[in-house]
């Protein structure tokens, strides 16, 4: 149930290199209930930009009616993002796309976490309700260097947590399937969001079940531009990003 809302903003904070952390009150929050879907964000009143950008839902908290964003600060829009002040408004059409499923789970289910860079946010919200319904999940959270680094102690409190970077300064040296690799990191399924290099390592070397969040460049985020199209895999078409993601089923899409 998609909607727009001039949302307020609760917080605002950096929590890593060029990483901010802002949190936004508002109703739009009750039907907030499927992890790894997005918000649509139009950041002026101006008109530059005018796209809106999309960004996922990190975290939700139902009874204080706001919801957290993480993303990093990389062009127009998301600078004007992080230049907004606790009691201004952001104009917020959500919650959009299909999240990551976890119906068909079995009960007490193990599931493996497996986030880079700025895939990670969409995960912490996932790693919540999963935990909340008995399952249990071990993460692997990927970035470039130390000073990229941020919610390993919010993953920590939920499940055993692993951290690797690039260049080695902190964590594990090295990508997030190489620490799965040395580790023998298993469960019963997997999630993924980030890079798509990493989310392509992925699914050729996991041999369980999975499910890949994508990102693309979005233009209306609903359905309704083409702007978002990937290719199937095994059968002519395409599914939009948007609208049938941007979470799909390992195997379903070309990434
Ligand atoms: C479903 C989804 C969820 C996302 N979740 C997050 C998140 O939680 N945290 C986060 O930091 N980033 C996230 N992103 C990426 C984020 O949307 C882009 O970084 C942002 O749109 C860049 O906009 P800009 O104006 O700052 O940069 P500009 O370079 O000025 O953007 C120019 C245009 O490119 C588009 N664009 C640029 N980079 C991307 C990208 N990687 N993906 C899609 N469109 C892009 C913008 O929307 C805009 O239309 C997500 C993207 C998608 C598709
Ligand atoms: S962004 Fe318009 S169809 Fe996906």
């Amino acid at each position: 149930m998609k909607k727009v809302e001039a949302m307020t903003v609760v917080s605002q904070r950096t929590i890593a290199n060029n990483i901010y952390e802002c949190s936004l009150k508002g109703d739009l929050v009750s039907v907030m209930n499927e992890p790894g879907q997005f918000v649509h964000l139009k950041v002026t009143d101006g008109i530059e930009p005018t796209l809106r950008r999309p960004i996922s839902i990190c975290s939700v908290d139902t009874n204080e009616r706001t919801f957290t964003m993480v993303y990093r600060v990389e062009g127009i829009g998301t600078k004007k993002l992080s230049h907004k002040l606790p009691g201004e408004r952001v104009n917020v059409l959500g919650p959009l796309g299909h999240g990551f499923p976890m119906e068909e789970l079995k009960s007490e289910s193990h599931c493996l976490l497996v986030g880079g860079g700025i895939g990670v946010p969409p995960l912490y919200e996932l790693a919540k309700q999963l935990t909340s319904k008995g399952h249990s999940v071990t993460a692997v959270l990927g970035f470039r260097s130390k000073e990229d680094v941020f919610y390993e102690r919010e993953f920590s409190r939920l499940g055993p947590t692993f951290v690797a970077t690039e260049d080695g300064s902190y964590g594990e040296m090295g990508f997030v399937t190489d620490v799965i690799g040395a580790k023998q990191l298993t469960g019963d399924c997997y999630y993924a969001c980030g890079p798509r290099p990493m989310l392509k390592a992925i699914e050729s070397n996991m041999p369980i079940p999975g499910f890949l969040s994508l990102e693309e460049r979005m233009g209306c985020g609903i359905g309704a531009c083409l702007a978002c199209v990937c290719d199937m895999k095994n059968e002519a078409g395409y599914r939009k990003v948007c609208s049938d993601g941007p979470v799909f089923k390992a195997g379903e899409v070309v990434v």
